[in-house]
């Protein structure tokens, strides 16, 4: 989609983070805006400050995991604009842990929101750009959607699935006049990671006291998130790279060039090199998890090299 001035866009989860910095630059792009959040106060606020910059956009409430809400985004929508140019499944939430610790329901939650929100999309918005004939499908997978990464075992499914997904959208409708884009960030600076729900097994944890517990859960999460983003970037810069990525009309859209860099290692059929940094990988993810839990006081490293054995270094 080479020009959005007057085009219409819809972007879901767009009252904080990448979803919130699409909408001001898109705005800015000239676009006509309709977003959507579970979080209506901060969604507000992104209106009104689209509204001052001039353009049109309207907000409705949507929890992205509920195909009726979706269904009722798409009404609301559709009667505001005639037609939908761009529709960017931007919403999402992530979830830790390590993997034996995750519970099904936490498994099922990521699914809902990453997953399942964009099969509801494909159900009710798809057909309406299909019988037109044009329109842009963007949705947002991620860095974990391409490389197996350790201690996200849901949210790196979900979202591999989200990549799968829509490869298949492209290879099947790439004649259709549509285009298909998927977004994969790695290490934004966002809240994903401090409200997203991490599991850690009470048998990890040298500290007893549950009150101490909460405490120091706080601040593991943010000794965790905090070195996960250190080297990362904001959320303004990654849109702008997101939206040259949509104006060229790219099927993937990446932040960082070590995710082209790790596609060209499975494509060409490097096992062992693609082996092999998984394993940095799991190095890396499972000592700044150690890391965390020690600094915060939540265990020891000694307690952890006996109750994890052998994911420890
Ligand atoms: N930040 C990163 O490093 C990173 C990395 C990879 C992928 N992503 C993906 O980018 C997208 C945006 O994430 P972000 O980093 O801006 O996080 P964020 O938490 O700042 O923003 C996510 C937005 O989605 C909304 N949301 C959450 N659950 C929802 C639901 N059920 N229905 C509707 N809205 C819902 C939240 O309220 C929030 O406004 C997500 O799909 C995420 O998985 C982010």
């Amino acid at each position: 989609m080479k020009k959005l001035k007057g085009k219409n866009c819809l972007i879901t989860g767009a009252a904080y983070g990448i979803g919130r910095q699409l909408a001001f630059q898109l705005a800015k792009e000239g676009m006509n805006l309709f977003l959507s959040d579970i979080v209506m106060d901060k969604l507000e606020e992104v209106k009104e400050e689209i509204e001052k910059m001039g353009n049109k956009v309207f907000i409705c409430k949507c929890d992205v995991s509920k195909f009726d809400e979706m269904q009722h985004l798409a009404d609301e929508f559709f009667r505001e604009y005639e037609d939908l140019d761009l529709l960017i499944n931007n919403a999402g939430t992530a979830g830790g842990g390590f993997i034996e610790a995750i519970e099904i329901n936490e498994w099922k939650k990521v699914f809902d929101v990453n997953f399942w929100s964009i099969v509801y999309a494909i159900k009710i918005f798809l057909p309406k750009m299909l019988k037109r004939g044009s329109g842009h499908f963007v949705s947002t997978g991620s860095g974990a959607g391409i490389v197996g990464l350790p201690v996200h075992p849901h949210y790196v499914a979900s979202k591999f699935a989200v990549v799968g997904l829509t490869e298949a959208l492209y290879s099947e409708l790439y004649n259709s006049g549509i285009n298909f884009s998927v977004i994969c960030p790695i290490r934004v600076n966002t809240n994903i990671g401090m409200t997203s729900p991490i599991t850690i097994d009470p048998s990890l944890l040298t500290e007893k006291d549950p009150e101490e517990i909460k405490n120091k859960f706080q601040t593991f999460r943010e000794i965790w998130w905090e070195g996960y983003v250190a080297m990362g970037i904001e959320p303004d810069y990654a849109a702008k790279r997101y939206i040259k990525g949509i104006k060229k009309n790219k099927l993937y859209i990446f932040d960082k060039r070590r995710l082209r860099l790790a596609m060209f290692i499975k494509a060409v059929g490097l096992k062992h090199v693609y082996k092999a940094v998984l394993k940095k990988l799991s190095e890396e993810d499972i000592s700044a998890i150690e890391k965390a839990l020690v600094e915060s006081g939540l265990s020891t490293r000694e307690h952890l090299l006996k109750t994890l054995g052998n994911r420890m270094m």
